[in-house]
């Protein structure tokens, strides 16, 4: 739907798809399941496999590329099965997906510096890695739910209220920084024509900004928090005047719920974020200076790449298709965060 006032794209809010929908896949309680998780030992899994092993069982599969596992006490985890093995290697992967019921995609090369050094792996594990990973869970049967993870890098640089109707931008070629995007973006295609094609129930999410304990990689909470805890410089790039909305890591695991007990889910790629928690960096740097108590400077770094300006998601499609809202806004999320680094790793 074209939504004249402003000219662009609109998700058409009030019109409930959702029933419209026939209940193919409908896996209402989640529960007794077995659910396989690629990329699981990331930040991201480590969140989702607590959530998950309260009634279910997690396969996790990573190569340990990052580990966050290891800090959050479920490596040993009764319900937890790890199995070390790269999304590049298909038969590892089938035999890992075998007796689940759903797959949750997660392995990635993430994180924009991480990205930069390693332009042909990150496009290799996400090309190859998703396709592996989709034509392992068509394969092997019995999975009746399929979670890609793209990313909101497939809108580019602005991308205000953007909404899953609007174009994604592709930057140019050359620019390391976008081989990620354009990447993911590939896999969100991939996805859904395995749904398409061979019925495949599957669904993608684009998180946007995801903040929170256990974090690995690089990401600016990450990076100011760890500064701020032990009195450095933040380090902000360029003014500090690109604006990000961040959610909470618990916010993007109730969207992964969603997605996984929801049929209507199926078919669609869905934004997940919080744009009510909506700053620039140089304001979030200030507020992780104060919320932490610390007297660390803020300096300012020039930074050679091309930046993302802003990103704010529309978040209307996943509340009107998965009843998702996130909860937790940043001043809460932040506390939370800093108080976690302040136990593990200061
Ligand atoms: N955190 C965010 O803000 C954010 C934003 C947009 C998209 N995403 C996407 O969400 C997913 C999870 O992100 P995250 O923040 O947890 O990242 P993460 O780096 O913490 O987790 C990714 C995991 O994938 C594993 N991995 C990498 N290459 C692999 C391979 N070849 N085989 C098997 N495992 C491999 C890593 O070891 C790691 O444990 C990724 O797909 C990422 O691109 C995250």
């Amino acid at each position: 739907m074209l939504d004249s006032s402003r000219g662009r794209a609109r998700w058409p809010s009030g019109k409930n798809i959702a029933l419209a929908l026939t209940p193919r896949y409908r896996w209402p309680m989640l529960e007794g399941r077995r659910i396989a998780i690629t990329g699981g030992a990331g930040f991201i899994g480590s969140h989702l496999i607590e959530r998950l092993i309260q009634g279910n069982r997690v396969v996790v599969f990573d190569n340990f590329h990052r580990d966050a596992l290891s800090s959050s006490g479920l490596y040993d985890h009764p319900s937890v099965q790890v199995v070390k093995g790269d999304v590049l290697d298909t038969d590892a992967l089938r035999k890992a997906m075998e007796g689940c019921d759903a797959v949750v995609h997660l392995a990635s090369i993430a994180g924009v510096d991480t990205v930069l050094k390693n332009p042909v792996l990150t496009m290799r594990v996400s090309l190859l890695g998703t396709l592996n990973a989709l034509e392992a869970a068509r394969t092997v049967g019995g999975v009746r739910r399929f979670i890609d993870f793209s990313t909101s890098e497939v809108f580019g640089r602005y991308a205000y209220q953007v909404t899953e109707f609007d174009a994604t931008t592709l930057g140019a070629v050359g620019e390391a920084r976008w081989t990620y995007a354009v990447a993911k973006l590939a896999t969100e295609h991939l996805a859904m024509n395995y749904h398409k094609q061979f019925g495949l129930p599957a669904c993608s999410i684009r998180p946007f900004n995801i903040y929170g304990p256990r974090q690995v990689g690089e990401g600016a909470v990450h990076h100011f928090i760890v500064r701020a805890l032990r009195g450095e410089p933040l380090v902000v790039h360029n003014d500090g005047s690109q604006i990000r909305a961040w959610c909470y890591v618990d916010d993007i695991v109730d969207g992964i719920i969603a997605c996984l007990t929801r049929d209507e889910a199926v078919g669609h790629a869905f934004n997940i974020g919080n744009p009510r928690s909506t700053v620039t960096i140089y304001n979030l740097a200030r507020e992780i200076v104060r919320l932490s108590s610390s007297g660390s400077p803020i300096v300012f770094e020039k930074w050679p790449h091309p930046d993302v300006e802003i990103r704010v998601p529309s978040i209307e499609k996943a509340r009107d298709i998965l009843g998702y809202q996130a909860k937790v806004d940043l001043e809460e999320g932040l506390l939370r965060t800093i108080h976690w680094y302040r136990r593990h790793r200061t």
